[in-house]
Order: C-alpha cells, then structure tokens, then sequence
C-alpha cells in the first residue's frame, strides 16, 4: 500500500473557450471539473497502473464532497480529514484558439489545530504501516511551514519511508527529517541548493550533494531530459524518447509514483528510474491534466534510455560515452 497526503487538495474548473477576449464577455465552450492536488495525482497514477493506494488529506463543504465524489467515480481510495472551511477552487482557462492556458490557483481554507491534530492522528493510526508514503504539493494556510518535516520524521518513527514533492520553504524544512527520496524539478532544486544548475554535470553533483546531507535516493527531473536520480549505491541517468507533448500537467506526479510504485516493491533503483520516465513522459502525451495512461507507458518503457554512472569524484564524465 502506498499513502499519499495532499494538505491542499482542490476542485479544478476546467473552462474552455475558443479565442479568450479580456475585457469583454466570452462564452466557454467545455467546463470540466477535476479533483486536483499533487498527492491525489501520484494516487490517481498509481491506481490507473493497478497498484494499490489510500488518499488522505483535508477536505472542506461543498467543494470538498463534489472532490470526493469525482474520485469516487474514477475509483481511486480516499480517507480525508474533514475541516470547517471550503475545499479551495482553482480555476484554468484554456483557450483552445492559442492553446494558451490560464491558471488561477486560490490560497486554500485555513486549517484550525484541532484540524491538524486530527489529521496527523489519523496518520499515525493507519494500519497495517503502508510501505510507503507520499507527500506532495502546497500547504494550506494555518498550517506550519515545516508540516513536511513532521510527517517525515514521524513516519519514519514508524519504519515507513517517505517521499517528498514539494518546493521552497516547504522542501526546505521538509528535507531536515531527511526523506527517503525527493524529486524536485531543476528550479526547484536550484531553489533549494540555492545555485545555479545549468548543465548536467551540475545537476548530478546537485543529486549527490542531496545524498550526502541524509536523503536516501535523490532525483532531479528535467522535463523532456527525463531524470538524474542518486543513491549511495551509484547515480542513474534516464532519458525518454522525444514525444509529442499535449500537455506536462501532471508530469512529475506521475514520475513520483512511477519511484513509489517500484520502491514500494522492494526493486532496483534502476528500474524505478525507468518506470518514473516512462510514467511522467506518458503523462506529457494526454490533453489538460489527463495523467498517464498505462498503454501508452508499457509502449514507453522499453524506450527509455537508462544509464548507471560513476560516483567517484574524480571522474570527469558521470555517464558513459554516447548517453
Ligand atoms: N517535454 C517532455 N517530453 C518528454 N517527457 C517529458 C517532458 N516534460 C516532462 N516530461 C516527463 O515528465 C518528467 C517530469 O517532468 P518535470 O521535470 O517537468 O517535472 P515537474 O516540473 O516536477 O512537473 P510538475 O509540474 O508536474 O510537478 C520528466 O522526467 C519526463 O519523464
Ligand atoms: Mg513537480
């Protein structure tokens, strides 16, 4: 079983319009709504590929039930925390026109203590201990900012390891539990590490420079460059075909799952690598925030590139020649 937690999961309303006019009045053309949030996406991913997950996380009003009744349908587990406020809205605007998307993200409801406590209870309380837990995305307001890190560290009181997908301050904190394994994106670990990372040398001394302060395995995804990933047992390199994109919403949760699923098997970093690509690459190729779709990553994963590189210091190149 994996866990995920989305603190600020939200209710996507997804408008579409053909040639968006500001300042004038338009007429949508499609509306759409979504259950959104990263950790509910990494859910969503892991149960389109047939692995078995548990959602958990806040959830407020009426937006909050219509939340739960989209991911009812689609049948995805959930076990959320009630709270007094509104389950925030996010609204996108797609126009079909320019293909150009507008996203208005709200802050999301304020979390009371009591709120918080009955959630990190409910954490504590999940039984039997999944094999791994996912923690993802934006935390709400009333909520502290090193939330992350108090989910890590209790979770690894409890011998589960966890997996942390979060930028700023949020990652800053959370990484001083030392997670078993982070993935942010280039910017976010830039952010992070608080230097530029401009080539690939750069960023695979950024995965180990993450492992020698504590953090089991450490990825950073580079869009359609696929990933650099380490380990105290090597550094790993994959890399997807080229693929047309649709749309890289949803990408990293995808590639977040693709590690959970593999890691929560007990299988090779290698080949975690592997179906991360596979998995967030699928992702690209769906409109909107579609995520992946299994036929398309079983047809990716014997195209990933995947390469095991040297971690001595010494080495000038990281991976073989001609990868
Ligand atoms: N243009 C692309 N072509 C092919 N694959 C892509 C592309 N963009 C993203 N991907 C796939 O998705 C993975 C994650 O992408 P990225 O590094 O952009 O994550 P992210 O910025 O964390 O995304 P998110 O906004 O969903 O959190 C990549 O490692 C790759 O496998
Ligand atoms: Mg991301």
């Amino acid at each position: 079983m994996i866990t995920t937690v989305t603190l600020n999961p939200s209710l996507d309303r997804r408008i579409t319009v053909d040639g968006l006019k500001v300042d004038e009045s338009n007429r949508w053309t499609g509306l759409r709504l979504y259950a959104g949030g990263k950790g509910i996406d990494v859910s969503r991913a892991i149960h389109e590929m047939g692995g078995q997950t548990m959602a958990y996380g806040f959830i407020g009003g009426r937006e909050g039930r219509t939340l739960e009744i989209l991911l009812d349908e689609e049948g995805v587990p959930f076990s959320f925390t009630p709270i007094e406020q509104e389950t925030r809205t996010n609204f996108i605007v797609l126009d079909t026109r320019t293909s150009r998307q507008t996203i208005i993200n709200a802050p999301g409801p304020r979390i009371s203590k009591r709120e918080l406590e009955r959630f990190l209870k409910k954490l504590r309380g999940v039984y039997p201990s999944p094999e791994l837990m996912v923690a993802s995305g934006s935390v709400p307001p009333g909520v502290p900012v090193d939330i992350y890190r108090t989910i890590v560290a209790e979770a690894k009181k409890r011998g589960i390891r966890t997996v942390l997908d979060a930028a700023g301050r949020w990652l800053e904190e959370g990484i001083k539990a030392k997670p078993y394994l982070i993935k942010p994106n280039v910017h976010e670990a830039e952010e992070l590490l608080k230097t530029e990372l401009p080539t690939e040398e750069a960023i695979t001394k950024a995965t180990l420079t993450l492992v020698k302060k504590g953090i089991e395995i450490a990825v950073i995804s580079r869009g359609k460059d696929g990933i650099v990933a380490a380990s105290k047992n090597g550094i790993f390199k994959a890399v997807p075909p080229p693929v047309k994109v649709r749309s890289a919403v949803g990408a990293g949760d995808s590639t977040v799952a693709g590690f959970a699923l593999k890691l929560a098997q007990g299988e090779p970093l290698i080949e975690a690598c592997r179906l991360a690509v596979a998995m967030g690459t699928a992702a690209v190729l769906t409109p909107g925030t579609e995520l992946c779709h299994k036929a398309d990553v079983e047809k990716l994963l014997p195209q990933i590139e995947v390469a095991k590189g040297s971690i001595k210091p010494r080495a000038k190149t990281f991976f073989p020649a001609g990868n």
